[in-house]
């Protein structure tokens, strides 16, 4: 038998219980516009990490929703081999949900309706990211320190999405300093905007990914608007993400960091909140299926030489709590083919069962 199945049939059941589980409204789906989200346990946008090969694998191991990584809005730039592999959506579930980066609304509004036009079910604006090339041209979290022209943003691309029913989403930080902590306004701005749900990242602009986040501004967010906020930043674990749950009163979870090289994680997390139950980690020999899908479809989407020099990282945070999985990284990093990558993960963890069909949805499991 393939060594693919869902994560819930693989692994057994310890049976420690979720304070929430029982009548949590964890359990239920998620309603994001038209689009029935299968669990409240998201995959965060994170450039360079979240691309299409790992989104597939994620949503198969149990993220009920992922967003791409961000893609500029200027036209001109959309032609670049970067942007191309960015808004591909191959072989991907529905709902597709793409990350737009910009500040300006016309822009906005046509690679709303140009993404939407490709594929796209749902539109994310990126009102969190905090890096130097995109805040100096004013977009990303500097947006927040301009409430109106935010607003205006979201409005933009609400407006662009309306003939396509395609929900509009916005994901920003706490506030841009610690004395401007002004994501609720912005919440109920985006909100009147039009916008669908919030995902909340609980660090300011100027921590970047500095100290630790925190959890009381997005509850504020909560209580501020009616529409559904999910929050993000630091959790790692079923336990955390129950605790930043009822912290909140946040209708989902973000995971980012913490499920790189880690895909499994979603499925522990939403297992823990639907069920009750807590998953055990994998064995590597489990994992290593999941690996071996991840490479191909990595190798298939950047080609070899540029695919070889991006698994690196990704094959990097798989192995990383192995006993040998520093030494192991040292000479992965000098390998230069595919073939060669796959032979050293084949020497570190064993032989994959061949051509094995990729894992169905945990909620298809349940
Ligand atoms: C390498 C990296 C790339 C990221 N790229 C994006 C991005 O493209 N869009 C975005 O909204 N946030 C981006 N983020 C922020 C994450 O989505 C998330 O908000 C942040 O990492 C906090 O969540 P975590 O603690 O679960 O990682 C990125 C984060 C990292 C570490």
């Amino acid at each position: 038998m393939s060594a693919f199945r869902p994560l819930a049939r693989t692994v057994a059941f310890t049976g420690e219980a979720c304070p929430r589980a029982n009548g949590s409204p964890f359990a239920t789906p998620l309603q994001l516009g038209r689009f029935a989200l299968p669990n409240r346990v998201f995959a965060a946008p994170m450039a360079g990490v979240t691309d299409r090969p790992y989104r597939r694998l994620a949503r198969q191991l149990g993220a009920g929703y992922c967003v791409s990584e961000m893609v500029t809005s200027r036209a001109d730039l959309r032609d670049s081999l970067k942007t191309s592999r960015r808004a591909n959506h191959d072989g991907e579930a529905a709902p597709i949900a793409v990350q737009i980066v910009g500040t300006d609304p016309e822009q906005i509004a046509e690679a709303t309706r140009y993404n939407l036009e490709r594929g796209a079910d749902i539109i994310d604006i990126n009102m969190g990211c905090p890096a130097k090339k995109v805040c100096n041209r004013w977009a990303g979290s500097a947006l927040m320190q301009d409430e109106d022209l935010a607003a205006r943003l979201v409005e933009a691309a609400v407006q662009a999405a309306r003939p396509f029913d395609a929900p509009v989403t916005l994901k920003m930080r706490a506030g841009w300093c610690a004395q401007a902590r002004n994501a609720p306004r912005i919440a109920r701005l985006a909100e009147a905007a039009g916008a669908a749900m919030l995902v909340v990242h609980g660090r300011t602009r100027e921590q970047g990914y500095g100290g630790e986040a925190e959890y009381a501004t997005i509850a504020e967010v909560k209580r501020s608007v009616g529409i559904p906020v999910a929050a993000n930043g630091d959790i790692d674990a079923p336990h955390k993400a129950a605790a930043v749950l009822r912290a909140t009163g946040a209708d989902a979870v973000m995971i980012g960091r913490a499920a790189m090289g880690r895909p499994w994680l979603f499925g522990q997390i939403a297992a823990y909140l639907e069920h009750g139950t807590l998953l055990p980690d994998p064995a590597p020999a489990q994992w290593r299926d999941w690996l071996f899908a991840h490479l191909d479809d990595h190798y298939a989407l950047y080609g070899e030489a540029v695919g070889v020099r991006t698994a690196r990282k990704h094959v990097g945070w798989y192995v990383a709590n192995l006993a040998d999985g520093q030494t192991f990284r040292q000479h992965f990093n000098t390998l230069q083919t595919a073939a060669g990558q796959l032979a050293a993960l084949r020497g570190l963890l064993g032989e994959a069962e061949p051509s094995v069909p990729f894992i169905l949805p945990l909620a298809a499991a349940a």
